[in-house]
């Protein structure tokens, strides 16, 4: 796709919001996770109520089979659209990305799996770019010591390193870009887990923003057990 360079275009326009729910779950077991309760709510329906509100516009990203649900999402205004997502997380982001409106000035991905990120997080990624930024995503800092592992010629898990925690940190979602820094950096079909990562392997520069402890990702039962004491808490 041919793009104007980043400093032509202004931030000020529309936010599309890409909510990500097309995974199929398979580290959580029976159930796809976004659509477990919490709260009385559904997952998803959590992260596309925060979406709705922070954002101009909103895309949901399902899981084959799941299109009368993609349905009802939009017949109940939860959504302005919905499509069939891919294999991997950045071909369902790709199936987002050829339905937004070239109008489109800031694009937030979020992952369905991450319910409690707050309005303020939203506003806070979105409010970078609009300061200039060509990526912001929420981060929080390390808390564990984390070490690099590498397996032993008899198949043991030994350390191979153990790395400075002060310089790393922990991603999340809500992740704000200028619309062609996003389409840019998946103008190519790679993969990664988070869409700054294709940013940053463009050379872009992401800003760091502070996360929330509170916005967990959902990837097993017990996370949702977790999510539903900061949903108390949360009040
Ligand atoms: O698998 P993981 O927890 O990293 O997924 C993060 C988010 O990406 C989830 O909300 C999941 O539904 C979504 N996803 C997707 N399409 C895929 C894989 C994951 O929309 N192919």
């Amino acid at each position: 796709m041919e793009v104007n360079s980043v400093e032509s275009l202004p931030s000020d326009g529309p936010v599309w919001a890409i909510v990500l729910a097309a995974g199929s779950g398979r580290r959580y077991g029976v159930h796809p996770k976004q659509y477990e309760l919490l709260g009385g709510e559904r997952v998803l329906d959590r992260a596309l109520g925060t979406c709705r509100a922070a954002a101009d516009h909103v895309i949901v990203v399902l899981a084959p089979g799941d299109e009368a649900i993609g349905e009802q999402l939009v017949a109940d205004g939860a959504a302005d659209a919905f499509v069939i997502g891919g294999v991997e997380r950045s071909d369902s982001v790709r199936c987002a990305l050829a339905n937004v409106d070239e109008e489109a000035a800031v694009i937030v991905v979020h992952d369905a799996a991450r319910p409690l990120a707050s309005a303020a997080l939203h506003e806070a990624v979105v409010a970078a770019v609009h300061a200039g930024a060509e990526a912001a995503i929420p981060a929080i800092a390390v808390i564990d010591t984390i070490k690099r592992v590498e397996v032993d010629s008899d198949g043991t898990p030994v350390v191979a390193a153990t790395l400075d925690r002060r310089e790393l940190v922990a991603v999340q979602t809500p992740q704000a870009f200028r619309a062609e820094v996003l389409h840019r950096a998946h103008a190519h079909a790679t993969d990664a887990t988070d869409d700054a990562a294709l940013v940053e392997a463009n050379g872009g520069r992401v800003v760091i923003v502070a996360g929330e402890v509170t916005n967990i990702k959902i990837t097993g039962p017990e996370d949702l057990a977790v999510a539903a004491v900061l949903l108390a808490s949360l009040g």
